[in-house]
């Protein structure tokens, strides 16, 4: 399940608000369509937006030079929550200031590409030894090969468990408004043949009251360098609920997720302002502090937090 590809001189979205009924790609010319999709969450997951944006760079070069910097601009400005998105961002800038040479670019995104892979499949041979038995895991939001490049990053270690035969039940929260539990990790996990069950998010402390779940594994959209984890608006509830019912509490993200800096509330969480109702207040995201947080898993090995 590939969420983007490079035909020729342009990508293909696949545009994940239609998942799973429809498949339907979208064009990508340039930089600036390119932000365009991930403002509407047609491509959405911080560690894929990232790797995107480094060949809408590479096809921007292809036909419109004189603009790059303006793009890598409005790609900036596309996501300001995750991290992954900036450092890239980041690294690609002396390319661009060096003439922004589109086999250059090309070569970058390449390379950043296969980088995001190999984080992923050691995330999951890692994630693999908190499963010493089947287990009843509780994920969230859509951490799989939709979001990322591969197997994906929480979700990937819940496919390699499978593939072990050390899950029992998948529970996931539906992740309202915009369903990415519900319709990507569902779908994903369909995919797979991994039993699971969505529920919807007011139910989840619920169901870790009465002992049905074992362990929840979640992503990140930006964990600071004091370990503050910004993810999926709801995550919080999850982390507050497990602390209290004394089940771990895990999160699983790529290096390249790690913000050097600590936390700060400059750090600006998104308002999703598109969703139906106008007198709804909505953020993307919410942040879990370190106490909170048993183990954070990343591809440089498993981490004890709290
Ligand atoms: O708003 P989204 O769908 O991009 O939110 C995604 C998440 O919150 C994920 O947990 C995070 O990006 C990690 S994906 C590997």
């Amino acid at each position: 399940m590939e969420p983007f590809k490079l035909v020729g001189d342009h990508l293909e979205v696949l545009d994940q608000r239609f998942l799973p009924e429809k498949e339907v790609w979208i064009r990508v010319h340039n930089g600036f369509e390119g932000a365009r999709v991930i403002k509407e969450m047609a491509i959405r997951g911080a560690p894929i937006i990232a790797v995107f944006s480094a060949y809408c760079l590479y096809i921007h070069s292809l036909r419109e030079p004189e603009s790059l910097m303006q793009a890598w601009e409005a790609l900036r400005n596309s996501r300001p929550t995750g991290v992954n998105l900036h450092k890239i961002l980041d690294e690609v800038k002396p390319i661009i200031e060096n003439g922004g040479k589109p086999e250059d670019l090309y070569n970058f995104a390449r390379a950043v590409e296969s980088r995001e892979r190999e984080i992923n499949e050691k995330i999951a041979k890692y994630g693999l030894l908190l499963f010493d038995r089947k287990k009843r895991v509780l994920t969230y939001c859509n951490t799989g090969s939709l979001a990322t490049v591969g197997l994906g990053t929480a979700l990937g270690i819940i496919k390699l468990a499978h593939r072990n035969g050390l899950i029992e039940e998948v529970y996931v929260g539906e992740t309202s408004p915009y369903l990415q539990g519900a319709r990507l990790t569902a779908y994903e996990l369909r995919l797979e043949g991994i039993p699971y069950k969505v529920v919807p998010d007011n139910h989840i402390p619920f169901l870790i009251s009465r002992g049905m779940v074992d362990i929840a594994i979640v992503g990140a959209d930006r964990i600071t360098k004091d370990l503050f984890v910004f993810n999926k608006i709801g995550t919080l509830s999850i982390a507050l609920a497990c602390r209290y019912y004394k089940v771990p509490f895990v999160v699983v993200a790529p290096s390249t997720t790690f913000d050097e800096n600590p936390y700060s509330d400059k750090i600006e969480i998104e308002e999703r302002l598109d969703i139906p109702r106008e007198d709804y207040l909505y953020f993307a995201f919410d942040i879990t502090p370190p106490d909170l947080v048993d183990f954070i898993i990343s591809d440089k090995g498993i981490r004890k937090v709290s």
